[in-house]
């Protein structure tokens, strides 16, 4: 049965995705920086569907933990089939009073570990003849306000370029543009405060995020986003000037 490499399976929509996936019939390796509680959900997840789940305990954010990924994924013995780069956090922090460690760990989680991996996975996937890398990106790619919306453009962006690439290989890649999920991701001190600040109406639950998003890639669709609402959201943020996205200060011209 084709295998399942899930980033951030720890938590969120990432564990959504092995759960998912290992009910649809695949194996799953997990990966995040906490072996134990990867270990928790590999048992539940062994236990309710039968499926086998490997634990890869890495933090993305270095290049010890990028390159233990990476050879998981080029590895020829059990192949891994498709790849969900979903590790990701916000910051919550205006660039310049940002501490470069903070920005440097969201462009690795976001963009360096993406590209790294998919870079790993898809030229086996191509020898193999099939395969699939979905990538968890934001609707906050459709805004131009700080830099989390630069890298979840850049998710968008990359993933179209590999899709055109990959065309005719029966390797496919997929973006999915989730708005707001009830997750962990709005814990911390610097995010909790949205909670509040958005109606209930607008939270998604995981559950729904994950089969949108697994089923995109079933149909090869290039890019998702999970819930009508957002869609059409998304599709107003694309018809206005981007300069309108920036945020409330931005008063600068094109
Ligand atoms: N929730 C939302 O509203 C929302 C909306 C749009 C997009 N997204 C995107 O969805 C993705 C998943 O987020 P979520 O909402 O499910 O948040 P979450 O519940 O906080 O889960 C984040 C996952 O990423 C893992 N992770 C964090 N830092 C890591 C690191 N350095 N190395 C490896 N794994 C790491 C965490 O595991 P460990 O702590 O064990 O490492 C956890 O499993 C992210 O890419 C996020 O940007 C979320």
């Amino acid at each position: 049965m084709a295998i399942a490499l899930v980033t951030g399976a720890s938590s969120g929509l990432g564990e959504e995705f092995a759960w998912q996936l290992a009910t649809a019939g695949h194996d799953v390796v997990l990966v995040s920086r906490s072996r134990d509680r990867l270990s928790e959900v590999a048992h539940l997840l062994e236990g309710a569907t039968g499926r086998s789940a490997e634990v890869l305990p890495a933090d993305l954010t270095t290049e010890k933990g990028r390159t233990a990924v990476a050879a998981r994924l080029q590895a020829e013995a059990r192949p891994v089939s498709l790849l969900v780069n979903n590790a990701g956090f916000g910051i919550g922090e205006r660039f310049a009073e940002s501490s470069w460690r903070h920005e440097k760990a969201l462009l690795d989680i976001h963009v360096t570990a993406p590209l790294r991996l998919a870079h790993a996975a898809v030229p086996g996937m191509i020898a193999r003849g099939h395969g699939a890398v979905l990538n968890v990106s934001s609707v906050a790619a459709h805004l131009a306000n700080t830099t989390y919306a630069a890298h979840k453009r850049w998710a968008v962006d990359f993933t179209q370029a590999l899709a055109g690439q990959l065309g005719g290989t029966g390797v496919t890649a997929t973006a999915v543009l989730p708005g707001l999920v009830r997750t962990r991701f709005h814990d911390s001190d610097a995010l909790s405060h949205m909670r509040h600040e958005f109606p209930d109406t607008v939270w998604l639950d995981p559950e729904r995020v994950v089969a949108s998003a697994l089923a995109a890639v079933r149909r090869g669709q290039t890019v998702v986003t999970p819930s009508p609402g957002y869609a059409v959201a998304g599709a107003v943020l694309r018809a206005v000037p981007r300069r309108l996205t920036r945020g409330r200060r931005s008063m600068q011209k094109d």
